[in-house]
């Protein structure tokens, strides 16, 4: 048959990870998949909140409905708006990447830029979608954007994949008001951030509200389910609301209900708040331990974090993706996540560091005592 080619390459991080499990398979040796972009200290555990589930409702057995269901939208504004949105701003979509492609589809703009260091998916998806993009090396460089006849949209990824740099929220905030002065769009796609924020956290109402923001959610990495497939969008502008559900529920006919049921008693039943507040709190403190390790260790290229903060689930290490599987652990060359500096990081791989610190810690002892 006659097919239409998108023109999207493979992912090589998928192929090189296949790659990891056969030499694992094939050596019979434990490797450390830091190659992975998963929370993996513990799993969450819901035995407690899937006791509460009638999975013979309709609730769970029938069409959910093209922008969400209502009570996880209301537990959605309780979360991440504190009740200060309107649930009509809020819509449920297939995790970020079903947010991020249908935003990509719904807004008319003549490019977009992405961070240096940027998820590679998104520039996959432009080119399903035909979008031109370009790049920017840091806030400043958005603040000096002017007012143009060009239509321009601006991602933010904070903290970052793959550096796992976190940004100060006042330069973000001043940046995003900037931009949505001079009727840039910004797309915030931080699905990293509430890993480490809970409710208290007001960063998306002050952004939020705003004309030109939108935020794409995603509960794979906050709660780490990623296998439900399952996020939100916000964005106070009705036909941008509107024009979206059409083009999910077209796509879809809705998200995953039993998905959907589950994460809102993750937000607002006894259960589930602790089951997340156990998730996090245990993510959180390997991850940090992890860091610091590295740091201590002096296994990230001081040039790329000078005084940033880091706190995401990734971090670069100034080794390379070579050296680190001879010694079991996989990684990704760090020259995949950027088209401007390929050369420069040619010898540094992205890790993931949500894994337990102790299994952490034993695979890189064994690397530095090899020397
Ligand atoms: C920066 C970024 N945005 C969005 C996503 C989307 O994740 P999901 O589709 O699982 O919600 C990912 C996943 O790795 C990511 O790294």
């Amino acid at each position: 048959m006659e097919i239409k080619a998108s023109g999207t390459p493979t992912s090589s991080i998928v192929t090189a990870g296949a790659e990891l499990r056969r030499l694992q398979a094939d050596s019979g040796i434990e490797y450390l998949f830091l190659n992975r972009g998963i929370n993996a200290v513990c799993p969450i555990n819901l035995s407690e909140v899937i006791k509460t589930v009638d999975f013979n409702s309709p609730e769970v057995q029938y069409y959910p409905g093209s922008r969400g269901k209502a009570g996880l939208i209301t537990a959605i504004n309780n979360e991440y708006f504190n009740g200060n949105t309107q649930n009509k701003n809020i819509i449920v979509t297939a995790g970020g990447i079903s947010g991020l492609d249908v935003t990509f589809q719904n807004i008319n703009v003549d490019k977009v830029l992405l961070p240096s260091f940027f998820w590679g998916t998104y520039t996959k998806v432009f080119t399903i979608r035909h979008l031109n993009y370009d790049f920017y090396d840091s806030l400043t460089e958005l603040q000096a954007l002017k007012n143009s006849k060009q239509k321009i949209a601006v991602v933010i990824c904070d903290p970052n994949n793959p550096l796992g740099i976190k940004l100060k929220d006042e330069d973000l905030v001043e940046t995003i008001y900037h931009l949505n002065n001079i009727g840039v769009i910004t797309v915030l796609d931080s699905p990293y951030r509430r890993v480490y924020f809970d409710k208290k956290d007001d960063f998306y109402q002050k952004i939020g509200m705003l004309e030109n923001v939108i935020i794409v959610e995603s509960f794979s990495k906050s709660v780490g389910l990623s296998g439900f497939r399952t996020g939100f969008v916000h964005s106070v502008v009705p036909e941008f609301i509107e024009e979206f559900a059409k083009r999910i529920l077209y796509a879809t006919n809705g998200v995953n209900a039993l998905s959907q049921v589950i994460i809102e008693k993750l937000l607002n039943s006894p259960e589930g708040i602790k089951a997340v507040q156990d998730f996090k709190s245990k993510t959180v403190n390997d991850i940090s331990l992890n860091i610091k390790y590295l740091i201590d260790h002096k296994l990230i290229p001081a040039e790329l974090y000078e005084s940033k903060d880091a706190m995401g689930i990734f971090m670069v290490v100034n080794v390379s993706e070579e050296i680190l599987k001879k010694n079991y652990i996989g990684s990704v060359p760090l020259h995949y996540f950027t088209e401007k500096f390929k050369d420069r990081v040619k010898d540094y791989a992205r890790i993931c560091v949500s894994v337990p610190h102790p299994k952490f810690t034993s695979f890189f002892n064994a690397l530095i005592n090899k020397g």
